[in-house]
C-alpha cells in the first residue's frame, strides 16, 4: 500500500491508510494509549483500545521518537472531541497494524516545544534532533520556498545560475579570509570566497548578460546574531544598466516575494522609501534605519533603500600624527556616481565622491547591497590609487581584472541579500541561527561535528604545515 502524508488523512475518514512516522506524544491510560504519530506534514491522534490485545501490547512498549508504520482507519471524532489546533483535529487513526522501525533513546531535549526554552549549545549538539520540532522544520520549508521563488522569478526574467568556483583567491573585500592549504604548491593557498564579486563581474566580461547564484559565502569575522561565517547570498549582476533598474527589479522580487509567500504581511511603503547616507546618519543616526511605525506589529514591515555613501572613509590624519589613508566604504570594484567619476580618475575632492552603491535595508537590518561598477580598467585602477597601492601591488592584486576589464567589459553592475537574514525577518526569528540547518555557534564551532578539529600529522605534513605550540 501507498504511504499517505499524515496532513492528508483529514480528508480521509473511512478509509485506510498506511502512515509512517516519529511518535511525538504518547498517553497510556491504561486501557487506552493515545499516541501522536508526527511526519514531516504534521501530527495525528492514534487510539489503541485493549480490543486489539496484539497491537496494544505492542503500542504500550512505544516511547518518544520510536519510528514507527501504522495501518489505520481515519474515523471521524465525536464532535465534543475535535482539536481545532491542528489540521488533524476532526480525525483520528484507529491502527489495524503496527511495526516498529526503530527505537531511541530519550531525546536529550523535549521536540514537542519551540526551543527556546533550552540553551543554544544544546540544540546545537543534537542539531539533527532540534531540527525535528515543528518551528523548526517550518523554517527550513520556508527558506526552500523563498529560494525558489527567487529561482523561478529569475528564470523568467532570463537570469542564468551559475556557480563560481568555492577554491578562489584572497580578496580584499573587507573581513578575513577562510584559507584553504594546497598541497600541490608548498606555502600557497587557496581562499574560500568572501562572495562572488569578482568572478561574476568576470561573467559580465564574459557576455552573460544577466547572472544569479544561490551562493555560500564565507568570512572570518567575529560571529554576532545576524553573522555567520559561511551564510547564503542571492547574487545578482546585469550589464548595461543603470543604478536604477537594479533597484526596480531587486524592489519588484522583494515585494512580489512578501505578496505571495507572506501574505499576511503589509509592506509600510511601496515604492520603497529612498535616503540618502547623509540623510539617514542625520535623521536617525544609523545607516541602516527601521522605519516601521509599529514595531510591536509582527506583520508590518518596512523596507527602504540608503544611496549616496560615501566611497572613501578616512584613516589616521594629521590629528594621529600620520598621513591620511583612504580606503573604501563598501566595495573597491564600484563605480562613483557619475558626477564624480572625473574627481575619482583625477584623484581629487575625494572626501566628497560618493559612490553608486545602495543598501536595502528591513526593519533595520541590512538585507543587501550593491553598486553599479567601474568597467574601464581606468576608473579601477583610480580607486586603488586613491587607496595609495602602489602599480605593483594594483598589478599583483588586480591585474586579472584590469587585463579582463581591457577586452570590452560592458557597463555593469548588481547586488547580494543576505538570504539567511531575510528569511528570519520574514519569519519573525530572532537570529539567523533559526533559519540554518546547520549553523556555526556564536564562536564558530560546529558542536554536533565537532569542527574545528586538528590534523593527523600524516595530512599536515602532506600539506606542507608545521603547528607552533
Ligand atoms: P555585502 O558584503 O554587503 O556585499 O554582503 C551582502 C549581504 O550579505 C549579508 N551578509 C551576511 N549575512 C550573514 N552573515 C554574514 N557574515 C554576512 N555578511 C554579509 C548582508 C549583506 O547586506 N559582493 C557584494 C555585493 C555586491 O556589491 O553585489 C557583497 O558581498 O545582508
Amino acid at each position: 500500500m501507498q504511504r499517505t502524508s499524515i496532513v492528508d488523512i483529514k480528508d480521509l475518514a473511512g478509509q485506510t491508510v498506511d502512515v509512517y512516522g516519529w511518535v511525538h506524544t504518547r498517553r497510556d491510560h491504561g486501557k487506552l494509549i493515545f499516541i501522536d504519530i508526527r511526519d514531516r506534514s504534521g501530527i495525528a491522534q492514534v487510539v489503541f483500545t485493549p480490543g486489539n490485545k496484539e497491537i496494544h501490547e505492542l503500542a504500550s512498549q512505544l516511547r518518544s521518537e520510536w519510528v514507527i508504520h501504522l495501518k489505520g482507519k481515519i474515523n471521524a471524532r465525536p464532535e465534543n472531541m475535535v482539536n481545532a489546533e491542528i489540521p488533524t483535529g476532526k480525525v483520528e487513526i484507529e491502527p489495524i497494524e503496527l511495526e516498529i522501525l526503530n527505537k531511541s533513546e530519550t531525546p536529550p531535549f523535549p521536540l514537542d516545544t519551540d526551543g527556546k526554552e533550552i540553551g543554544e549549545e544544546h540544540r546545537m549538539k543534537y542539531r539533527y534532533l532540534d531540527l525535528r520540532r515543528e518551528r523548526m522544520a517550518k523554517n527550513m520549508v520556508a527558506r526552500y520556498k523563498l529560494i525558489k521563488f527567487i529561482r523561478d522569478f529569475l528564470d523568467e526574467k532570463e537570469f542564468l545560475e551559475i556557480e563560481t568556483p568555492i577554491l578562489t583567491k584572497s580578496t580584499p573585500e573587507g573581513a578575513r579570509d577562510y584559507v584553504v592549504p594546497s598541497r600541490l604548491y608548498s606555502g600557497s593557498f587557496y581562499a574560500l570566497p568572501q562572495s562572488p564579486q569578482q568572478y561574476k563581474q568576470l561573467l559580465m566580461v564574459a557576455g552573460l548578460e544577466k547572472y544569479f547564484q544561490i551562493a555560500r559565502c564565507f568570512r572570518d569575522e567575529d560571529t554576532r546574531g545576524d553573522r555567520q561565517p559561511e551564510f547564503t547570498q542571492l547574487d545578482l549582476e546585469m550589464s548595461f544598466v543603470e543604478r536604477e533598474d537594479v533597484m526596480a527589479l531587486n524592489e519588484e522580487l522583494l515585494v512580489s516575494i512578501v505578496k505571495t509567500l507572506y501574505p499576511e504581511k503589509k509592506i509600510q511603503e511601496i515604492p520603497f522609501p529612498r535616503m540618502s547616507h547623509a540623510e539617514a546618519m542625520a535623521k536617525h543616526n544609523t545607516d541602516r534605519p527601521d522605519l516601521r511605525a509599529d514595531k510591536e506589529d509582527p506583520n508590518l514591515i518596512a523596507f527602504c533603500w540608503v544611496i549616496d555613501f560615501p566611497f572613501f572613509s578616512a584613516e589616521g590624519g594629521p590629528a594621529s600624527g600620520g598621513e591620511i589613508k583612504w580606503t573604501f566604504t563598501h566595495n573597491p570594484f564600484s563605480a562613483a556616481k557619475k558626477e564624480f567619476s572625473v574627481d575619482l580618475l583625477e584623484g581629487k575632492n575625494i572626501e566628497n565622491i560618493l559612490t553608486s552603491q545602495y543598501d536595502v535595508v528591513l526593519n533595520g537590518s541590512e538585507i543587501g547591497g550593491g553598486s553599479i561598477r567601474n568597467h574601464t580598467p581606468e576608473g579601477l585602477k583610480a580607486v586603488f590609487k586613491v587607496m595609495g597601492f602602489s602599480e605593483e601591488r594594483i598589478n599583483q592584486n588586480f591585474g586579472h581584472m584590469l587585463e579582463a576589464f581591457s577586452f570590452g567589459a560592458p557597463p555593469h553592475g548588481g547586488i547580494a541579500w543576505g538570504i539567511d537574514r531575510l528569511v528570519t525577518l520574514l519569519n519573525n526569528e530572532m537570529s539567523i541561527r533559526e533559519v540554518i540547518a546547520f549553523p556555526k555557534t556564536g564562536d564558530a564551532r560546529d558542536l554536533m561535528m565537532e569542527s574545528p578539529s586538528p590534523l593527523e600529522p600524516k595530512q599536515l605534513k602532506e600539506l606542507h604545515i608545521e603547528i607552533k605550540k
